[in-house]
This record gives structure tokens, sequence and C-alpha cells, in this order.
């Protein structure tokens, strides 16, 4: 088997589509994602073509945390089990490590054990679990929920930072299907881009993006106490009704999640977090 990793191009867009749109019984989203995907030039996207035939993809994510994020690998039916997936990863991890990045991380289902096997193989550790709640469809707000300023950054990073949330989680937050690490520097873009949040000791990270129909908002951080959290959440969510997807990221094992169930929040879906350190230089 002659398998050969390059560049996605614009033509790779029919064969991978030929299968790919019957992956999880045609609700897989790259489809919807493609044509956005091949279009931008931050990130990178590659396909791995065996005997000239484009048999799979997956796309590597520059994270502002410094990190790389890996994600969309598909492999045709009919050319699993061969190592492709995993030549994919290897790829992606080698050309992450070209430009300086020690970090790989990407997200899998919970229940997507033939993935998880793949995930191990290209020697990725689970750093957590999350769960995914949405909150009831009409909340009311608390309404003292408060916009972090600039001269509260230091503040801001020390709730986040000592929370139990921030410990289970892996020192993350979520933003559009991606993880990346509340260092001290992204916190301060955070609070630059208005996207923190306090009330009381509990603090939230907010953000938003897509477009109507597709418009989703999402808690993507959120930690402290939980009384506290759970006004935050209330507060943040209310006046969400039209988004699609409305979203608040927390670890399990949070005690902020029986408090949120209590208050009507449901859980959607549950993810796992993978993570592979190299070493640096
Ligand atoms: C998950 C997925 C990408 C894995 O692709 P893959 O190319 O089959 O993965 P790999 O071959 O690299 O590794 C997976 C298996 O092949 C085996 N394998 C890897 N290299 C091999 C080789 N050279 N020879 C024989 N077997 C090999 C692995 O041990 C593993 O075996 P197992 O699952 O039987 O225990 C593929 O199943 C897929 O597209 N699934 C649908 C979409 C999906 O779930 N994507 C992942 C979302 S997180």
């Amino acid at each position: 088997m002659d398998a050969r990793i390059r560049p996605a191009r614009r033509s790779d867009k029919a064969p991978l589509m030929s299968f790919i749109k019957d992956v999880w019984g045609g609700h897989d989203y790259i489809p919807t994602v493609w044509d956005r995907w091949i279009r931008d030039t931050k990130n990178r996207m590659y396909v791995v073509v065996v005997d000239g035939v484009p048999v799979g993809m997956n796309r590597m994510r520059l994270m502002e945390d410094g990190s790389a994020w890996f994600e969309g690998v598909r492999v045709h039916p009919e050319y699993r089990s061969r190592g492709l997936a995993s030549m994919l990863g290897e790829n992606s991890m080698r050309v992450a490590k070209g430009l300086g990045i020690t970090t790989f991380r990407l997200t899998s289902g919970s229940r997507n054990h033939t993935a998880h096997r793949q995930i191990a193989r290209i020697e990725f550790r689970e750093t957590a679990r999350f769960s995914v709640y949405e909150p009831p469809r009409v909340s009311r707000g608390a309404g003292d929920a408060r916009r972090v300023g600039l001269g509260e950054t230091a503040d801001a990073y020390a709730a986040i930072r000592g929370s139990a949330e921030y410990r289970l989680g892996g020192g993350v937050f979520w933003h559009d299907f991606a993880a990346a690490s509340l260092t001290p520097e992204v916190v301060d873009l955070l609070v630059c881009e208005g996207a923190v949040w306090r009330l009381g000791r509990a603090a939230a990270v907010v953000r938003d993006g897509g477009r109507e129909p597709e418009a989703w908002k999402q808690i993507c951080f959120l930690g402290g106490d939980p009384g506290d959290a759970v006004r935050l959440a209330k507060g943040l969510t209310a006046g969400w009704e039209k988004a699609t997807e409305r979203w608040i990221f927390l670890p399990q094992g949070s005690p902020i999640i029986r408090q949120l169930r209590l208050a009507g929040f449901r859980r959607n879906y549950s993810n796992i977090l993978f993570e592979r350190r190299a070493a640096k230089g």
C-alpha cells in the first residue's frame, strides 16, 4: 500500500465527502465546515492518499495558548486499521513541532472506543472528561453578573486558577469545540475582549460564534463557588433563546454540576480531552 500525506486541496472534497457523508449515520459535521476549513490559511488540513486516491483527512488548529489542536480525522471504512489515522496524527505532530509547538490536544466523544484505541496508539493520554450542559429554554437571570474590567485581570486569573474546575479540567477553556490552556496571557486576552465574567466567588469565560441559523453561545469555562457559579450561569444564559447551541462546559466531578441540574440545566453530551506533550527543542 502506497500511502502519502499532503496538504488538502479543494479537489479533495468530492472523494472525501463520498464516505464522510455516511459517518455517524449521516450526522458528521465535516460536510458543513469543509468549505470554511479549506479557505482557512492560518490552520492546516491534510489528506492521506492511497494509490492516488484521497481516503482520509485531518486538521490542525493553532491555538492562542501556543498549542496545536487536532480534529476532523476521518478514514474511509475500507482503509481503516492500517495505521492511516495514526499517520495523519504523526504528520501533524511533526508539522507542529517544526513550528515550535510542544503541546498537542484533541477530543473525542466518550463512547467512541475505536477512536480511543487509535488515540492511545499515537500516545495521547486522557487529561479530563467534560460534560456539556444546556440551560433551560427560558432562563431568568440573576442580573448581577459583572464583566471583568482591564484592571481586574490578576484577580480574575486567581479566581479561575484557584477553582476546582480549573484543576479537574486540566486548566483549559473551550472555544469553538477546541480547548486551550487558561494561561495568564490567555486570561489577559480574554479580559481584553470582554469575555470574562464574575459573580461573587465564581468566574466564567463566555464566547459566541457562527451565524443564524447556526449561532452558538458557550460558557467555555465556569468555576468557583457552586452557588455563585449557578447564579452566574443563569445570568449569562438568560436571553440566549435564539442561539441554536447554548453550551456550558464543566469537567466531570465539578461540584457545580449538581446545583446546575437542580436549576434545570440538562446534559447534552460528554467528551474526553486528550493531550500529548513533546520535549522542547
Ligand atoms: C477513528 C478512525 C479515524 C481511526 O482510523 P484508522 O485509520 O482505522 O486508525 P489506525 O489504523 O491508525 O488505528 C486504529 C486501529 O488500527 C490498528 N493499526 C494501526 N496501524 C496498523 C497497521 N500498520 N497494521 C495493522 N493494524 C494497525 C490499531 O492498533 C488500531 O487497532 P484496533 O482499533 O483494531 O484496536 C476511523 O475509524 C474513522 O474515520 N472513524 C469515524 C470517524 C471518527 O470516529 N473519527 C474520530 C473522531 S475523534
